[in-house]
């Protein structure tokens, strides 16, 4: 069933039973998709937090945390192209930190240089660049570089001092 207007996606924890949806989503959305093997490791792993929005079957988007110690680390954020542009993005995200807020200090992430849509999401919400990693991603030509970023969820002097 297709989506209303006014209609708001319901947000859930994914299951291990979704990834044929999520590996579907994945490998239509992505230049370079998880694999099936690696998506299957994140929805039965009790260190990683996996969410959805969807509206009745069909998956709006999802995001996938690494949980270790005190930190978070986001590994995946993706909204389906037909539904991006409409803030589903930022609730997804504000979802994951609001999440993370009850079991971790710093949320740490990677992205693209070249993804201006995701970093300026992520400077929209408080994350803040410490480091570029050099040649990280595979590219189209060669490799590509990715920002590492951060967002403290409380006070954290050491890591984020002379920034
Ligand atoms: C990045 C992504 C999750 C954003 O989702 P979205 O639902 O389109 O984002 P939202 O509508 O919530 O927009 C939130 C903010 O993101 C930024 N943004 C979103 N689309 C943008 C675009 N095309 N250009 C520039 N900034 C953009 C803006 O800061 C925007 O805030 P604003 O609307 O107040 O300007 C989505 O584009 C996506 O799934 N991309 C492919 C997967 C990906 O790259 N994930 C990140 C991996 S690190």
């Amino acid at each position: 069933m297709k989506a209303g207007k006014q209609e708001m996606p319901s947000f859930r924890m994914a299951r291990p039973s979704d990834i044929e949806r999520l590996y579907a989503l994945e490998y239509q959305e992505q230049a370079y998709p998880w694999s099936y093997e690696i998506l299957e490791g994140t929805l039965d792993s009790g260190r990683h937090r996996v969410g959805l929005y969807e509206f009745h079957e069909e998956i709006v988007g999802y995001f996938a945390a690494l949980s270790v110690a005190d930190e978070y680390t986001l590994l995946n954020l993706l909204v389906s192209t037909q539904y991006r542009g409409r803030g589903f993005g930022r609730t997804m995200l504000n979802k994951l930190i609001s999440m993370a807020k009850a079991e971790a200090e710093t949320i740490f992430l990677e992205v693209r240089v070249s993804n201006l849509s995701a970093i300026n999401l992520y400077l929209s919400v408080g994350f803040v660049e410490i480091g570029q990693r050099r040649g990280y991603y595979p590219a189209k030509k060669g490799r590509e570089d990715a920002l590492l970023m951060a967002l403290p969820l409380i006070k954290n002097e050491k890591l984020f001092s002379g920034i």
